[in-house]
């Protein structure tokens, strides 16, 4: 349980460049103060991330985000449907923006984001600055979705405010809103048909790689993956979805009932399960591309592409 005294603690700690790992709807960020430096620096060291990945800004809403980048109309409008939410926007940053520029990695625009975790909300409440923060895994790892694999990934360093299960389980929906045309950057748990509902028509997503989160092998476990398999071989790990295909012993299932919603958020602690078994690789039976389908099968692309990295 996590007491108000943590929170504090928790604040304090960021007001001194610390890094905290933090529980959202989606999944567990690493935060650091957005406007310092020296916190998004200590950011990019602690994941191991390439310099040119830009960060999201979180916020506790969209007075708060206007301080630092263009809410334009439509923002404004995705903001009113999706906020707080798993929705991110990349938005123009602020001529007169503090922002850190290394947490835009040289770009003229920020990701913004409102997460609904009541445990990020207190925090954001309790300091009077943005979070930077990515999710919580060195760089090219699977996201983080318990406490537990935080500190797995970063062993006892860094604070953990610890607020369970990630109830999405897959991160947040980027679209850019910085062009006419808005355009998804990463399918997530707001889907392209509620989004265009609210906005009309969306530019063709995928046709340029804007964000690094795009590149194909970023989501990748250790072990190789083989998607959309119907059938498993002996050296073989199984994550199924349904009713499980036979030929392994290990087996997680993302969702028995075949509901995605449950497979999203069990995706990322069964990829971490299945890659930390004896199996030497990882089958994965087919998932329907529809819903929050389209988002798990683009983070399974991912892991199951080559490593470019
Ligand atoms: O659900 C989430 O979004 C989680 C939680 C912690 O909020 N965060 C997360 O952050 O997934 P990260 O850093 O792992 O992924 C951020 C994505 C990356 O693909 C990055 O390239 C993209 O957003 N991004 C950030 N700033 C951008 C910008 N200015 N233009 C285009 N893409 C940007
Ligand atoms: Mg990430």
């Amino acid at each position: 349980m996590v007491q108000k005294r943590d929170i504090e603690k928790a604040a304090e700690l960021l007001s001194q460049d610390q890094l905290v790992a933090i529980p959202t709807e989606t999944v567990y960020g690493l935060g650091g103060n957005a406007l310092s430096d020296t916190a998004v620096a200590a950011i990019y060291a602690a994941k191991g991330r390439p310099q040119f990945n830009p960060l999201i800004v979180h916020v506790l809403d969209v007075d708060a985000a206007a301080r630092y980048v263009e809410v334009t109309p439509q923002a404004e409008l995705l903001a009113k449907h999706f906020w707080p939410g798993p929705l991110t926007m990349v938005l123009p940053r602020r001529k007169d923006s503090t922002l850190s520029l290394l947490l835009s990695a040289g770009l003229d625009s920020v990701a913004v984001r409102s997460p609904a975790h009541p445990i990020a909300r207190e925090l954001l409440a309790a300091i009077d600055f943005p979070l930077a923060a990515p999710s919580a895994n060195r760089s090219g790892h699977v996201s983080p979705t318990e406490a537990q694999h935080v500190r797995d990934e970063f062993g006892d360093k860094i604070t953990i405010l610890d607020g369970g299960s990630c109830a999405v389980g897959i991160e947040s929906t980027v679209i850019d809103l910085t062009a006419e045309m808005p355009t998804i950057l990463r399918p997530g748990a707001v889907t392209e048909a509620q989004l265009s509902a609210v906005l009309g028509s969306l530019g063709k997503s995928g046709t340029q790689i804007k964000a690094p989160g795009m590149l194909e092998s970023h989501y990748a476990p250790n072990k190789p993956i083989r998607i959309n398999a119907d059938n498993v071989k002996s050296n073989e790990a199984l994550l199924a979805f349904g009713e499980p295909l036979e030929g392994t012993q290990i087996t997680q299932n993302l969702s028995a009932t075949e509901n995605l919603q449950e497979a999203a958020a069990n995706l990322f602690r069964m990829m971490r399960m299945l890659d930390a078994s004896a199996a030497e690789a990882i089958a994965v039976m087919p998932i329907p591309d529809e819903g929050l389908g389209i988002a798990i099968n683009d983070r399974l692309k991912r892991a199951a592409a080559p490593k470019s990295v």
